[in-house]
C-alpha cells in the first residue's frame, strides 16, 4: 500500500530531529527545576499585579495565587514568579503525568503537525477512533457491558451526556438518584445533582433529585440496611419515576470517603429490580484506584450502564452499553477535543495499558503507601495532629486540627507559599486532599513534600 502524505510526513526525519531536538532542550531546562524554591523579589511585585488583574478581568479570586510559567520537572512545577513547588493537586486530577513530562510534550509537539487543532463530531481523524477504541477496550478489561464511548471536553458534559442518554432510554421517568455529599459539575442541568446548595444559588430546578445517604465505614451493616431502606422508601414513594443512579464510587470533592462493594451491590440490586440505570461518575476515580476503574476495583463490572470519565485522561468521554444508545441527534458537538488534548489521552490511556500502574504492588498503590507511611510518621511524633481517612490509592487525605475550616484555609495557603500546593474536600469535617501526579512522582518528592506538610502543620497548631 502507498505511503499516505500524512504518513510520509510523520516519519521525515527532520521532523524526527526537530522532536529530538526539543526534547533535548527541555531535559536542560529541567535541571534548574529539581527543588522547592521560593518567589524572585524581584518579580514579587509584577507578580501579584498580573494576579489582581487577572481576578478582576475573570469577575472572582483564585483560590491561590497560581500562575504557572510554562516549565515544569514531574511533580515540580515553576510559577511566573520565580517559585518552585510541589504540585500535589495537579490540576485537581488532571495533570497525571506531572509537568512538562517528555511524553507529553512529545504527544503535544506530534498533535501540532496535525491539519486541525480541534475534532468535533463532523470531523474527527484516525487519532479520535484510537480513543475511543482505548477507553472502550480499557472499560471491557474485566467483562463490563460497555461498548459505546462519546468524547467530550468536559466532566460535567461528559454528566450532562450520561443523563440525557439515562433519560431518554427510560422516558417517561424524570427523577434521578444520587448520593448525598456527592459531586457531579455545575451545568445547569448537572448542578442539580452536585450535593451543594451554594453551586445552585438562584438557579432554576430544572431536575429532580432524591439522595440516598453514602456508605459509613465505621458501621457498615447498619449503614447499608439503612441506605437500602431510604433508597426502596424512594421509589415506593416515587413509583416508576427514577431514569437513573448517578454514583460516585469514591466520594471527591464530598470528602474522600470511600463506599465497600457491598454497599454497592445492596443498591444496585435494587436498582436493577427497578429498571434504574446504573452509572458510574468516574471523573476523579479514573486512573486513581488498583483497576483503571473504580468500578473494576470494586468489581462491579456486570452492572455498568453508563460510566464518566474525565480530568487525568484529558478529554472526557461517556461510555455505555448498547442497550442505552441514544437515538441520532440527542448528543453532538462541535468540539469533542482539542487534537493536543487527543494525542496526550492516547498516550496516558498507552499508559495505564503498558505501565506498572495497577494491581496490589503497582504505582498507584506504591505512592498511597508512601504517602500514609509518612502520616503515620507525623501521627507518631505529634499525635492528634492528623487523622484519616487517608483516602484510597491516588486520592489521598487526611483531616488536620479536627476539620476546623478556617484553620485548613489557613494551612492550604500556608503550604502554597511555602512549596506544596493541596486543596480541600469535605465540609464537616473539612478536609485536605491530595491528587499526586503519579505518573511522574518519585519516592523523595513524597518525602521532601510530606516534610513540608509536618512542619506547616506544626506552625499552624
Ligand atoms: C466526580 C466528579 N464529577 C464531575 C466533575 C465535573 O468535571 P468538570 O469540572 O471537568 O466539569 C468533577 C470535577 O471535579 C468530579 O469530581
Amino acid at each position: 500500500m502507498k505511503s499516505l502524505a500524512a504518513e510520509s510526513f510523520m516519519s521525515d526525519p527532520r521532523i524526527g530531529q526537530a522532536r529530538q531536538l526539543i526534547l533535548d532542550s527541555l531535559a536542560d531546562a529541567q535541571k534548574s527545576l529539581i527543588g522547592v524554591k521560593p518567589a524572585d523579589p524581584e518579580r514579587k511585585q509584577t507578580y501579584e499585579q498580573a494576579i489582581k488583574e487577572m481576578c478582576q478581568l475573570r469577575g472572582g479570586g483564585l483560590f491561590y495565587p497560581y500562575l504557572g510559567s510554562g516549565l515544569g520537572n514531574g511533580a515540580l512545577v515553576e510559577l511566573a514568579d520565580g517559585s518552585v513547588k510541589y504540585d500535589l493537586i495537579s490540576g485537581i486530577g488532571v495533570h497525571w503525568m506531572g509537568h512538562s513530562h517528555p511524553d507529553m510534550v512529545k504527544a503535544s509537539f506530534d498533535a501540532a503537525l496535525q491539519d486541525t487543532i480541534m475534532q468535533g463530531n463532523l470531523q474527527q481523524n484516525t487519532d479520535s477512533f484510537e480513543l475511543i477504541d482505548r477507553f472502550v477496550k480499557l472499560a471491557q478489561k474485566n467483562g463490563s457491558k460497555l461498548e459505546h464511548c462519546y468524547l467530550s471536553t468536559s466532566g460535567a458534559m461528559a454528566n450532562e451526556n450520561a443523563l440525557k442518554i439515562a433519560l431518554q432510554k427510560n422516558h417517561p421517568r424524570q427523577r434521578v438518584l444520587a448520593f448525598s455529599r456527592c459531586f457531579a459539575g455545575r451545568t445547569l442541568a448537572v448542578s442539580q445533582i452536585t450535593d451543594n446548595a451554594a453551586y445552585r444559588q438562584g438557579l432554576p430546578s430544572v431536575i429532580d433529585v432524591d439522595y440516598v445517604p453514602f456508605f459509613n465505614p465505621d458501621q457498615p451493616e447498619k449503614s447499608i440496611e439503612h441506605s437500602v431502606k431510604v433508597l426502596k422508601r424512594l421509589i415506593e414513594r416515587y413509583p416508576d419515576q427514577h431514569a437513573v443512579m448517578c454514583m460516585e464510587l469514591i466520594q471527591g470533592e464530598g470528602g474522600y470517603y470511600s463506599g465497600d462493594r457491598d454497599f454497592f451491590i445492596a443498591l444496585i440490586d435494587v436498582l436493577k429490580e427497578n429498571n434504574i440505570a446504573v452509572m458510574f461518575d468516574e471523573i476523579q476515580t479514573f486512573g486513581r484506584t488498583t483497576q483503571p476503574f473504580a468500578f473494576q476495583h470494586f468489581s462491579l463490572d456486570e452492572y455498568a450502564d453508563i460510566v464518566t470519565v474525565g480530568k487525568m485522561s484529558q478529554v472526557c468521554a461517556t461510555i455505555y452499553v448498547d442497550n442505552y444508545k441514544p437515538k441520532p441527534g440527542l448528543i453532538s458537538q462541535t468540539f469533542t477535543g482539542g487534537t493536543g488534548a487527543i494525542w496526550a489521552a492516547n498516550a496516558i490511556l498507552k499508559e495505564l495499558n503498558e505501565g506498572h500502574i495497577f494491581g496490589d504492588d503497582g504505582k498507584i498503590v506504591q505512592v498511597h503507601n508512601a504517602f500514609v507511611s509518612e502520616f503515620e510518621k507525623i501521627n507518631e511524633k505529634h499525635p492528634d495532629l492528623i487523622s484519616g481517612p487517608f483516602g484510597i490509592g491516588g486520592m489521598i487525605a487526611f483531616t488536620p486540627f479536627g476539620g476546623d475550616g478556617a484553620k485548613v484555609k489557613e494551612f492550604i495557603t500556608t503550604l502554597f507559599n511555602e512549596g506544596v500546593i493541596g486543596f480541600p474536600c469535605g465540609t464537616s469535617p473539612r478536609r485536605v486532599r491530595f491528587l499526586p501526579p503519579i505518573g511522574s512522582i518519585t519516592e523523595d518528592d513524597i518525602k521532601k513534600s510530606c516534610e513540608i506538610i509536618e512542619a506547616i502543620l506544626l506552625k499552624i497548631a
